[in-house]
């Protein structure tokens, strides 16, 4: 079979890097998480006192861009893929709320963009990928062999980032607020000017609403493997 990329987009909270990962593991290729790069970059924004709940410091942000190095190690006590900020594994920050609340702000933000979708290319020259995010099958790679759109209710979406927060013992979680926010960064992220959320005309269409991951799983490995073998 040849080496593919295989791109997986979607709306936020739908599953997409569980899915991903479940295959980059089975068929041996490297898993990219486009999402945690743009969550970084918000944090390093946050950190840096370059945004607030009105206002971000373009000027600041943008002169500092060459500062943002983001990358990924893996941990040694159970194999997951950590993210880290300027050298610190900074993984559990950039899931929390506040990141989650600023990040469709930073991402729409076009030279924020270019400098992680110029990594992402970088990342993906080999093939051999599975990379999840926005605009993958669209901006990132359109050439990709295989392109899923992944879909599922705003309330599921919302049931299962609830129930991930609580699982990682996040206090004073309100499950209205994380459903705002889940229909809100939809929003943002279908309206921006740059590289808005949209299905490629030749992505598969999966909404995974009501199937088990076994189902899912099952799903995608049959579509890799006609891509692959095509
Ligand atoms: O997949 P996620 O929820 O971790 O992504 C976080 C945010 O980053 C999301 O609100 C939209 C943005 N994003 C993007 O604009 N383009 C991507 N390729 C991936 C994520």
């Amino acid at each position: 079979m040849k080496k593919i990329t295989i791109a997986i987009d979607g709306y936020s909270s739908c599953g997409k890097s569980t899915m991903a990962k479940s295959l980059a593991k089975r068929i041996g290729y490297i898993y990219i998480d486009s999402g945690a790069m743009y969550r970084a970059a918000t944090l390093y924004a946050i950190n840096n006192g370059m945004i607030d709940d009105e206002n971000i410091d373009e000027e600041s942000l943008k002169n500092h861009l060459s500062d943002i190095k983001i990358s990924f190690t893996i941990d040694p006590e159970n194999g997951k893929q950590l993210t880290c900020l300027n050298g610190d594994v900074v993984e559990d920050r950039i899931r929390s709320m506040e990141v989650s609340s600023k990040v469709s702000r930073i991402s729409a933000l076009p030279y924020v963009r270019q400098a992680i979708t110029d990594q992402l290319q970088d990342m993906g020259r080999e093939k051999g990928i599975v990379m999840d995010g926005r605009d993958i099958g669209t901006t990132v790679f359109p050439d990709a062999e295989l392109k899923i759109f992944l879909t599922a209710s705003a309330e599921i979406r919302a049931q299962r980032r609830y129930d991930e927060l609580k699982a990682k013992g996040e206090e004073n979680i309100d499950f209205d607020e994380i459903l705002r926010n889940v229909k809100e960064r939809d929003h943002l992220d279908m309206t921006r000017e740059v590289s808005p959320l949209r299905q490629a005309p030749d992505a598969l269409v999966l909404d995974n609403s009501h199937l088990s991951y076994e189902e899912q799983d099952a799903w995608l490995l049959s579509q890799y493997e006609r891509a692959a073998s095509e």
